[in-house]
């Protein structure tokens, strides 16, 4: 054995020695490391699986499809809610809430008389128009959508019932 081979060999045995001594100071310390990935995956994963599949089942609707078929009646019945703070006649008058007569088609914020929280008046001027869909985000979890907004109602959650509410609210003089 040329003294250029012995030294490969020593070299060699030289390396699978620091190897396995190197594993032996890193595997007591990542072993330890394994159990406390184990959280991870029970809160992460329930709540990825059942994260998009909530918008999923709330997507926007194609207002064309939706709103001929909506139950006016059933949209005016639920507005009882709404009623607690709005008025829905045409005189338009306000009440804890602005009055909702002619609120589709009009700029959020701007109804005669009414003082608005700044978060709606913010609104207003970034979204000039109260459309279906705007109006459906927005009934859904006011302050979620519109955080500031002084309207304290936790929401309307099932999509058919708001759109029923929107279908009511296009019979109350929308532009
Ligand atoms: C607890 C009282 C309350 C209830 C219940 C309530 N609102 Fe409101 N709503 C308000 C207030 C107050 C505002 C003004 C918000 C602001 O200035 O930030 C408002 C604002 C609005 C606006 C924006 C109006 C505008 O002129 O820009 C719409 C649309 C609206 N409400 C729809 C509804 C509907 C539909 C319901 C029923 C599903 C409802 N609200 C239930 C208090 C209420």
């Amino acid at each position: 054995m040329s003294e250029l081979s012995t030294n490969k060999v020593l070299g060699a045995i030289l390396s699978a020695a620091l190897l396995t001594v190197g594993l032996g100071v890193i595997v007591p310390e990542f072993f330890p490391e394994l159990p406390p990935a184990k959280p991870g995956y029970a809160v992460a994963v329930p709540v990825e699986v059942s994260g998009p599949a909530a918008p999923a089942a709330d997507t926007p609707p194609d207002w064309g499809t939706v709103l001929p078929k909506a139950d006016i009646a059933a949209g005016q019945a639920t507005t009882a809610i709404c009623q607690a703070c709005h008025n829905f006649a045409a005189s338009g008058a306000n009440a804890i809430g602005p009055g909702l007569y002619g609120v589709l088609g009009r700029q959020p914020g701007t109804h005669p008389g009414f003082a608005y929280s700044q978060s709606m008046i913010d609104f207003g001027k970034k979204q000039p128009v109260w459309d279906y869909e705007h109006v459906y985000e927005f009934i859904k979890g006011p302050q979620a959508y519109i955080p500031g907004t002084k309207m304290t109602y936790g929401g309307l959650k099932d999509p058919q019932a708001r759109i029923n509410v929107i279908a009511y609210l296009h019979t109350l003089g929308a532009k």
